[in-house]
């Protein structure tokens, strides 16, 4: 028996970074996997996201690993996608049991507008809001919500700074929502036994964090500067300095709160930060 054994685990911006590591980890423990990914880029977005190839590379994972997954192209941002993905899913694989809403972008820069803002929330908080709005009418009692927030929720100035522009302050706005959302709605569903948290990591090395974009946020000091460029900086961000964690890092949390492992969890800010947060912030948590 897997520790998630015949779930079924619904996971947005499943197609590539944490999104298909958590599919890939969910499914080795016994979960079938709904999957959804935008596969196309955001025009304020600067660097690219996942491809329908990639999603297919999801699919090809978790089928090897011998459990089902149903993948479909939709938008966090479009309710009615994301209603329609889910249904879908429901009616093939008979049930759902947990939601982990994590499909994410980062439009940083100085030179950004304030769409990147706008683009930021509706990303990365609306899509995590539109992600439960469909989920819940099939969550059965005691069923696990998962919300991906980030260090940035809970660190003032990580990212909104100014060398981060517009995107950089939707970002950690929206991020913040998630970590007070997550706190709300899960005493919402206190009656019902769902348990509802959010994970919070630090650097993790995925498209997000490997681009061009990043680099500039972490190297404003340089004109163009590479990853090499780059990696002296990540380490600023944990705790441990080490400069990022793996997907599959944050997949053994995701993993542990789908799981009935955490059946009495509920209303949790998951840092999952190589130590990060109390590096920068002592005093104790808000939340
Ligand atoms: N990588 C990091 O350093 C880091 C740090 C803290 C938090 N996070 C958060 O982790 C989550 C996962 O990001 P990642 O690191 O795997 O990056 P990633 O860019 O590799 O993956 C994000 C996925 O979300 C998808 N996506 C983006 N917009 C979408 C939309 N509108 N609808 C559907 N899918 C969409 C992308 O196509 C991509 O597959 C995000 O919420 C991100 O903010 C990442």
């Amino acid at each position: 028996m897997g520790r998630v054994q015949d779930k079924v685990v619904f996971i947005t911006g499943a197609a590539r970074g944490q999104g298909r590591a958590h599919a890939v980890r969910l499914a080795s423990e016994g979960a079938d996997i709904i999957a959804v990914d935008l596969c196309a880029d955001i025009p304020t977005n600067g660097y690219p996201l996942a491809t329908e190839e990639d999603l297919d590379e999801t699919v090809r994972e978790v089928e090897k690993l011998g459990r089902r997954i149903v993948a479909r192209t939709a938008d966090v941002r479009d309710s009615a996608a994301l209603k329609a993905a889910v249904a879908e899913g429901v009616a093939e694989l008979g049930r759902l049991d947990a939601v982990v809403a994590q499909a994410g972008i980062a439009p940083l820069g100085p030179q950004q507008t304030a769409q990147a803002f706008i683009d930021a929330i509706t990303v990365d908080f609306n899509g995590v809001v539109h992600a439960v709005e469909a989920a819940l009418p099939h969550l059965p009692d005691g069923a696990s919500i998962v919300a991906t927030g980030s260090i940035a929720a809970l660190i003032p100035a990580s990212v909104d700074n100014p060398a981060n522009g517009p995107g950089g302050l939707g970002y950690s706005f929206a991020k913040r929502q998630v970590a007070s959302f997550v706190h709300d709605l899960a005493t919402v569903l206190l009656p019902r036994r769902i348990r509802v948290n959010a994970v919070h990591p630090t650097n993790v090395n995925t498209g997000m964090l490997n681009c061009d974009l990043m680099y500039r946020s972490f190297r404003p000091d340089l004109e163009n500067p590479t990853r090499e460029d780059a990696l002296t900086s990540f380490p600023a961000t944990t705790g441990f300095g080490i400069p990022y964690v793996e997907p599959e890092n944050i997949a053994d949390m995701v993993l542990f709160l789908v799981s009935d492992e955490s059946k009495y969890v509920s209303g949790m800010q998951m840092r999952v930060d190589a130590g990060g947060y109390v590096k920068k912030r002592p005093q104790l948590p808000t939340f």
